[in-house]
């Protein structure tokens, strides 16, 4: 057997298309362009893709851009001034600070200063509790990504066994509480798991998030199972060049799952998807209308 490819990209720019729409329709009806200020800090070559990324889908979705480009050795005090300017301003309705942060800065501190109604990437206590309390929330892109995907293949998730390898705030536990809110039953793998292989094959749903290269291999695969690979790891490719895996072994997983994300082309466009999606989601917040059903 071999797996259906998830087309991340197409099932992306699907989304975006709407998200387009539903921002022209607010546009028209309130005057609000919805608007995006992406924070850099530094010059992480990884950083300035995902950055110039986001900002080019933000301006495609007729949105506006704010891009700010600080040097790394910039001091704590002046990012969190930045950020509450970016909380003053009514043009801005998201604000992303890309991560990670040079190590003079407290990222948990700038992400803070966030307001949580702004907080795009939702990494601010406040949006993580609402999340798993079941309230209205500004929920982490990746983790709205990945279920997405997973509900490509299976618009209805409830009573599946989902198993997410990978704790990380901004993936593995809010991934976690969204398959909670669909009513999987959901068991959140680590490091320390005991016989991880074993755990991975009771997955209907298995979401990869662990940033290790082709950890996940073809026998921790239950046959027909729906797998996300949520890795975006840079490995020795031919003629001195470097090449992008996932954290699941793709050939050996495709001969054995049901259907399976691509990388690249898999939950990375759908992050960018959502970024924006979150930035309208603000927006219509902001402006007290209804969010779209997207
Ligand atoms: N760095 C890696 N992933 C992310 C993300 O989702 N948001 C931000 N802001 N930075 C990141």
């Amino acid at each position: 057997m071999t797996a259906r490819i998830i087309d991340g990209k197409a099932i992306a720019q699907d989304l975006r298309a709407k998200i387009a729409g539903a921002a022209a329709a607010l546009t028209q009806k309130t005057g609000i362009v919805p608007g995006l200020a992406v924070v850099l800090v530094g010059s992480d070559p990884a950083s300035e893709v995902y950055v110039r990324t986001k900002s080019k889908a933000v301006v495609d979705a007729g949105m506006r851009s704010f891009d700010h480009k600080l040097p790394a050795d910039t001091p704590e005090t002046e990012l969190i001034a930045l950020v509450e300017r970016l909380n003053a301003d009514p043009a801005v309705h998201g604000i992303l600070v890309q991560l990670p942060l040079p190590p003079q800065i407290d990222a948990a501190r700038v992400l803070h200063t966030i307001d949580p109604g702004k907080d795009v990437d939702g990494f601010h206590p406040v949006n993580a509790g609402r999340l798993a309390t079941g309230l209205p929330a500004l929920v982490p892109c990746t983790p709205l990504g990945c279920v997405r995907l997973a509900k490509a293949v299976h618009p209805a998730l409830a009573g599946m066994e989902a198993v997410v390898i990978g704790r990380s705030n901004i993936v593995g536990k809010p991934l976690a509480q969204l398959l909670l809110g669909e009513n999987c039953t959901v068991t959140v793998a680590h490091s320390k798991t005991r016989d991880l292989p074993a755990v991975c094959r009771r997955a209907d749903l298995l979401f990869a998030a662990v940033g290790r290269a082709e950890m996940v291999r073809g026998d921790w695969i239950r046959p027909g199972a729906t797998v996300i690979d949520v890795g975006i790891n840079r490995v020795p490719g031919e003629a001195g060049k470097t090449r992008l895996v996932g954290d699941v072994a793709f050939a050996e997983a495709s001969a054995v799952a049901g259907a399976i994300t691509p990388v690249p082309g898999g939950v990375g466009p759908m992050t960018i998807a959502c970024v924006i999606l979150n930035t309208l989601r603000a927006a219509c917040a902001k402006q007290g209308v209804a969010a779209p059903d997207l």
